[in-house]
């Protein structure tokens, strides 16, 4: 009974986990609502009452401000919309530096490129796997313009830190915080503690609208700049009487009408759907606590964490099989995990080809930077030897198949010397 299903045995969960569902009748009636309304999208653009977008848009970011606590917000299609509509917000300008992290979602590391400015990738923390302070500081130069942090994993960065850090360097904090709503740092929400921060609305996510993003600012400058990139600035300032056109080119990152009526409701049951993510994570970490060699992810004093996904650190010399032929026992045994979470973004083509053909492409062409292998070694081990995740947004999980994860997860530990001849 004991036997790995990697090696004959039958698997401790015999079926697929379900996807987890957030959406329901609620959500199926605001649907309804707009549609009856005849008005899909509010938006104008144009400096009329439409340019600030429909009634359920308004609504929406207004609900999101009183949640959140924050001055303005800006609703967009997609974090990826909002990450570079902030770049845009700041000025960017080619040559620009902004640094980034390496272990994050493509876009984070993308937005500077949209306005020629230079992604610098500084190196993470090996505990908390965001940005760390130390190779943040050391990446600093009279060319910065900003820092990207990604609350990764719906861990907080060091905000309050790197905050302090851009208001004495004179330089713009953005939060990616795609992963991770109503994670805090020292009880402020992550995503209002930088200039701007962006949240996703993804299919993905804690609560979503399908896609869709929001921009949350203290800065009542930035807001207006925002706001006239989402909805075409350059047919809008003349009329606003907007006098730095830096970047006043204008995009279509409108949120639907549909959107915003989805993320109401969803935003009144956030709670809901982060604490579940919440109490799975902490169960699988205490699942863990007696098997050397696996550590539960970690969360800094002060800090709440929102799990977007639950990540472990895998020390193969001390459990005595490879990261690879644990996950592998593992997702036979119905435990779906993976290996290393996404490459250093520093090694996609992108990048990496960039430095072969000796920086030529703009705006690469405007930086002696080079992208290379060994750039940031912390990022690179915990990739390629030492993460192990589990997405704990993407099931519908239930107290039993809760109790079989971590069964499963003690039967390989405790199994594992049974697998050293499938290593050979
Ligand atoms: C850290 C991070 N940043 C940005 C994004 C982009 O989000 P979106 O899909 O809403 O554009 C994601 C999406 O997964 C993400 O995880």
């Amino acid at each position: 009974m004991n036997e790995l299903a990697l090696l004959g045995g039958t698997p401790v969960l015999d079926k697929c986990l379900e996807p987890y569902n957030s959406l329901g009748l609620d959500e199926e009636k605001a649907v309804v609502e707009v549609v009856k309304s005849g008005c899909l999208s509010g938006f104008y653009g144009s400096w009329r009452d439409g340019f600030l977008g429909g009634p359920k848009v308004q609504e929406f970011e207004n609900a999101w401000k009183h949640y959140f606590c924050v001055e303005n917000v800006i609703s967009v299609n997609s974090a990826t919309s909002g990450l570079y509509a902030a770049m845009g917000a700041i000025g960017l300008s080619p040559g620009d530096e902004v640094i980034v992290p390496p272990t994050t979602m493509s876009a984070t590391a993308m937005a500077p490129l949209i306005y020629g400015g230079i992604p610098v990738f500084a190196d993470i923390d090996e505990d908390t796997f965001c940005l760390g302070l130390e190779s943040v500081r050391q990446n600093i130069t009279e060319k910065t313009k900003a820092i990207i942090v990604v609350n990764l994993f719906g861990q907080a960065g060091p905000l309050k830190e790197l905050r302090e850090l851009c208001d004495t360097k004179n330089i713009y904090l953005i939060e990616d915080n795609a992963q991770a709503p109503l994670a805090k740092e020292y009880d402020v929400f992550c995503g209002t503690i930088g200039h701007i921060g962006v949240f996703s609305l993804n299919y993905h996510k804690h609560i979503h609208t399908g896609e869709g993003g929001m921009c949350c600012t203290n800065d009542d400058n930035l807001a207006r700049r925002l706001r006239f990139i989402r909805n075409h600035a350059e047919a809008v300032v003349e009329s606003a009487d907007e006098k730095d056109l830096t970047n006043m080119v204008g995009f279509n990152y409108r949120m639907t009408e549909l959107s915003a009526a989805i993320g109401l409701v969803q935003l009144g049951a956030i709670e809901l759907h982060v604490k579940r993510r919440q109490h799975l994570a902490q169960q699988l970490s205490s699942a863990i606590t007696d098997l050397d060699g696996l550590t539960a992810p970690f969360v800094r004093d002060n800090c709440e964490h929102a799990y977007y996904d639950w990540i472990i650190r895998y020390d193969a010399a001390q459990v005595g099989v490879s990261r690879k032929l644990f996950v592998d026992a593992l997702n036979a045994e119905g435990f779906p995990c993976f290996e290393g979470y996404v490459k250093p973004l520093y090694q996609l083509p992108i990048f990496s080809n960039n430095v072969a053909i000796g920086n030529k492409g703009y705006p690469f062409s405007l930086s002696q930077r080079s992208y290379h292998k060994g750039l940031c070694p912390v990022a690179e081990r915990l990739y390629e030897e030492e993460i192990i995740g589990f997405e704990t947004c993407a099931y519908d999980i239930n107290s039993g198949d809760l109790g079989l994860l971590s069964t499963a997860l003690n039967k390989v530990f405790s199994n594992r010397f049974a697998l050293i001849n499938k290593e050979k």
